[in-house]
């Protein structure tokens, strides 16, 4: 049967460590963390973010991070940016580098911008409504594409939202519509509250393929019910073919209380193991799962906890 290629974006450094509670992990961590991702074959990863440090105090030292960061070629080492101020934080960054490193391969030539699909979740992560968080993100896009970063877009609360119940997938549409029509290269679909079923997913996406391509569609999808490996498969059954994931299972957003992390990326490469759908990993390799089990054991450790890959816990024990 035909092959099918899948891209994982990795956002553990980003999405699995911005709610953890306590001590501030320390940017050496991030760095190696990051670093052996792309050494066990990851493309795609979220290194951080430019948001205030007040709002969420893990991702303050995201500019050290990427300054430090041992770049590899064919790597996309993107950050979550919310407003204007993070972008012009992240260019300044930019332009002095290139002053001090003549030569060397940018910091990063991707950033991620997100918008909820209810007012009440883009209020609580953003602080102002959902028509307003566009108009914002518009500008960002494109002072951003100016300046030949790539934009990727990501939609929260897609199937439920932590205050206004569940979502009206029109919205969705809608919002990602939005998202593709300012120049976002693909818009992520996040169940951030993780209490999405498969059957939902599909309803889901069915709305939204009306009027969005699905190939510029990704799944990111936070296991607080388990079923987000469930939905991963439903959203490829659906023609999704970029799939957000987290090592270890890292992860949770600080503005949906008690939604734990994304699907483990431990899980994902087991469940499509010897299947028709192939994980492209960097330059043309795979993406190693031994290596990620034991990422995500290490981090987890870091953190003071077991790894929560249910495939990274079954292969410890062996
Ligand atoms: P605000 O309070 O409306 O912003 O927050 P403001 O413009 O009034 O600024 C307030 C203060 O923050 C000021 O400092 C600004 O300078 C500072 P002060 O004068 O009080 O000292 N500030 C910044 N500092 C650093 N970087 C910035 C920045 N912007 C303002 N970029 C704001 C608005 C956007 C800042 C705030 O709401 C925020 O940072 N939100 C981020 C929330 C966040 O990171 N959430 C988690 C990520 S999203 C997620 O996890 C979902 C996702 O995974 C998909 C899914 O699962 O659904 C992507
Ligand atoms: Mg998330």
């Amino acid at each position: 049967s035909k092959q099918h290629i899948v891209n994982i974006v990795e956002v553990g450094p980003r999405d699995g460590l911005q709610n953890e509670k306590g001590a501030v992990i320390p940017v050496e961590t991030k760095v190696e963390l990051v670093e052996r991702l792309v050494r066990a074959g990851v493309s795609n990863v979220e290194a951080g973010s430019f948001v205030s440090p007040k709002w969420v105090p893990q991702m303050g030292g995201t500019a050290d991070v990427l300054k430090r960061l041992t770049k590899e070629r064919g790597v996309h080492y993107s950050v979550l940016v919310p407003n204007q101020r993070g972008l012009d934080d992240l260019l300044l960054l930019l332009a002095q580098q290139q002053l001090t490193d003549l030569g060397s391969p940018p910091l990063t030539d991707e950033i991620s911008v997100f918008v909820a699909a209810t007012d009440a979740f883009n209020k609580a992560n953003l602080n102002c409504t959902v028509p307003e968080s566009l108009q914002k993100i518009a500008a960002v896009t494109e002072a951003a594409t100016k300046h030949g970063l790539r934009v990727r877009g990501y939609v929260s609360v897609v199937i439920a939202c932590p205050y206004s119940g569940r979502t009206d997938y029109h919205k969705v549409r809608e919002v990602a519509s939005a998202l593709l029509n300012m120049g976002c290269y693909e818009v992520s679909l996040g169940d951030t509250v993780g209490m999405g079923r498969p059957h939902e997913v599909a309803e889901m996406l069915d709305v939204v393929k009306r009027s969005v391509p699905v190939e510029q569609l990704a799944g990111h999808f936070h296991d607080t019910y388990g079923t987000a490996i469930a939905n991963v498969l439903t959203a490829l059954e659906h023609g999704v073919r970029t799939i957000d994931a987290s090592v270890g299972g890292l992860g949770g957003c600080p503005y949906s209380p008690g939604a734990t992390g994304n699907v483990s990326t431990e899980d994902v490469l087991y469940a499509l193991q010897g299947s028709q759908y192939h994980v492209a990993g960097r330059n043309g390799g795979t993406i190693n799962l031994e290596e990620m089990v034991d990422i995500g054991w290490w981090i987890s450790e870091k953190l003071g906890r077991e790894s929560a890959s249910r495939v990274g816990r079954a292969l410890r024990a062996k």
